[in-house]
């Protein structure tokens, strides 16, 4: 689980797709599975969970602030929660790449009688704190960034904190999340509301965790309020797949005419499925099947590859697609027509400038890409030809750019792929069960692993 060294990924065009593959476990269930059986009385079992990088450094900053974690198998792990008394860290607490690990750890730590340092890589550290910062400061927290955009490392002198009334001014689920943890913690009631829906992990857990949020819904928005004092008790909990990691296979083979492909035992929650709306406006054909839906839907999605067209998304559609963009963007490269995303600042940063990155890899494929402030506009239909692009150490943008590399003719190279390992560390394995490749030709990792 340690970090995985720079390495390459060289794809070639794929004649077909199919099969039934089942993905690695949801990366923002693993955070909250184990940051929340941390929290509680009593032990929790977690199956399932994503041993991912950017979980594994939850894990470690927990298991770092006196929590015992038996990792009883690379995705089973057994908790033995702290009662909510973390010990004081005698480390800086590194998230390495995630922005889940530090935006929700920093609500968790502003309200403990102890001091502590949030540090990041490169990337995390250019990353925006000034919107946990600021309500923080507003509940009594004392913690500090480094300038305007209060960038990690975060200090954090932990003390007593009270609730607040606050509405998102973003639509993120990682803020949401951050100050819901923090009004366990303070006094009073905290309420944040939200004008475009976020995924709901957090509540759903808190409830599983025996500690249910408050949920009013109005025509303005979704107010969610905790109580301070509220007990988490510890609760088996099983992650079901990703859908952000299976919707590189979805979404390619809904656009390759002939594949056939069966995702099972996947993670179906409506605030983060808006992928199968967009394909399925765009011509897909897309089977969802849920089978329980009792604290977090799971079940089958079924995708028939088909031409598909293009779609426009925008508006309170992009949060529930946000992590999906980079594969759209590909997804739309193949399509008919003209693809336009708008409204999606936020992909300006996450852990990369996702609108910049994609923008440049798909023009090295061939594409005509028109870059928004807030989006951009694939032009699709070109004859795409293989490319050298790089990652941008970013995860997903690594993915997307291989799975297009699947469409275009020749081969095609990703630099710097170890970034994979924050999300889906058997990426390149799952490529080859369900990928057929032209001339005889492998995908593979060159170095590196
Ligand atoms: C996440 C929320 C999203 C998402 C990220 C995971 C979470 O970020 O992009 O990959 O687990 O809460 P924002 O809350 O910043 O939109």
């Amino acid at each position: 689980m340690s970090r995985a060294p720079a390495s390459t990924l060289t794809v070639r065009q794929a004649r077909y797709l199919g099969g039934e593959i089942s993905v690695p476990g949801d990366k923002s269930l693993s955070h909250r599975a184990v940051l929340f059986s941390a929290l509680a009385d009593g032990p929790t079992v977690i199956d399932g969970f994503l041993p991912g990088e950017d979980c594994v450094c939850t894990m470690r900053a927990l298991q770092a602030m006196g929590c015992v974690i038996e990792v009883e198998s690379k995705s089973r792990l057994l908790v033995h929660g702290t009662n909510g008394k973390l010990q004081p860290p005698l480390e800086p607490l590194d998230c390495g790449n995630s922005g889940t690990a530090m935006r929700l750890m920093a609500g968790v730590l502003a309200g403990q009688p102890f001091a502590s340092r949030l540090v990041g890589d490169a990337s995390l550290s250019g990353r925006p704190m000034k919107r946990i910062v600021d309500p923080l400061r507003l509940m009594g927290a004392k913690i500090h960034g480094q300038g305007d955009k209060q960038t990690a490392p975060l200090e954090i002198e932990g003390g007593p904190l009270h609730g607040i009334d606050y509405t998102l001014p973003v639509a993120s689920a990682q803020l949401k999340s951050c100050l819901l943890l923090a009004g366990l913690f303070a006094q009073g009631t905290t309420s944040v509301t939200e004008k475009t829906p976020s995924r709901d992990h957090t509540e759903r857990l808190l409830a599983h965790f025996h500690a249910p949020t408050i949920i009013d819904l109005k025509p303005d928005g979704k107010t969610i309020r905790v109580r301070g004092g509220t007990r988490l008790h510890g609760r088996d909990f099983t992650v079901p797949g990703d859908f952000s990691s299976a919707a590189f296979w979805i979404a390619a083979a809904a656009a390759m005419p002939g594949a056939d492909l069966m995702v099972t035992n996947l993670g179906l929650n409506g605030t983060r499925t808006g992928l199968l709306s967009v394909l399925t406006r765009m011509g897909a054909h897309i089977n969802e099947s849920i089978s329980d839906s009792s604290c977090e839907p799971f079940g089958n999605v079924r995708a028939s590859g088909r031409k598909l067209r293009g779609t426009k998304i925008s508006g309170a559609e992009i949060a529930n697609v946000i992590d999906e963009l980079p594969i759209i963007a590909v997804i739309a490269a193949v399509a008919e027509g003209d693809t336009e995303i708008r409204d999606a600042h936020e992909l300006r940063v996450k852990e990369t400038d996702r609108i910049a990155a994609m923008a440049t890899n798909l023009r090295a494929f061939g594409v005509t890409v028109t870059e928004h402030k807030d989006g951009m506009t694939v032009h699709g239909g070109a004859t795409l030809h293989g490319a050298k692009v790089g990652s941008f150490g970013d995860h997903r943008i690594a993915m997307a750019c291989a799975v297009l590399g699947l469409f275009s003719r020749g081969e095609t190279t990703i630099t710097v792929t170890g970034c994979i390992a924050t999300s889906y560390p058997t990426f390149q394995d799952d490529l080859h069960k369900i990928a057929s490749f032209t001339e005889g030709g492998l995908a593979s990792f060159l170095g590196g692993r």
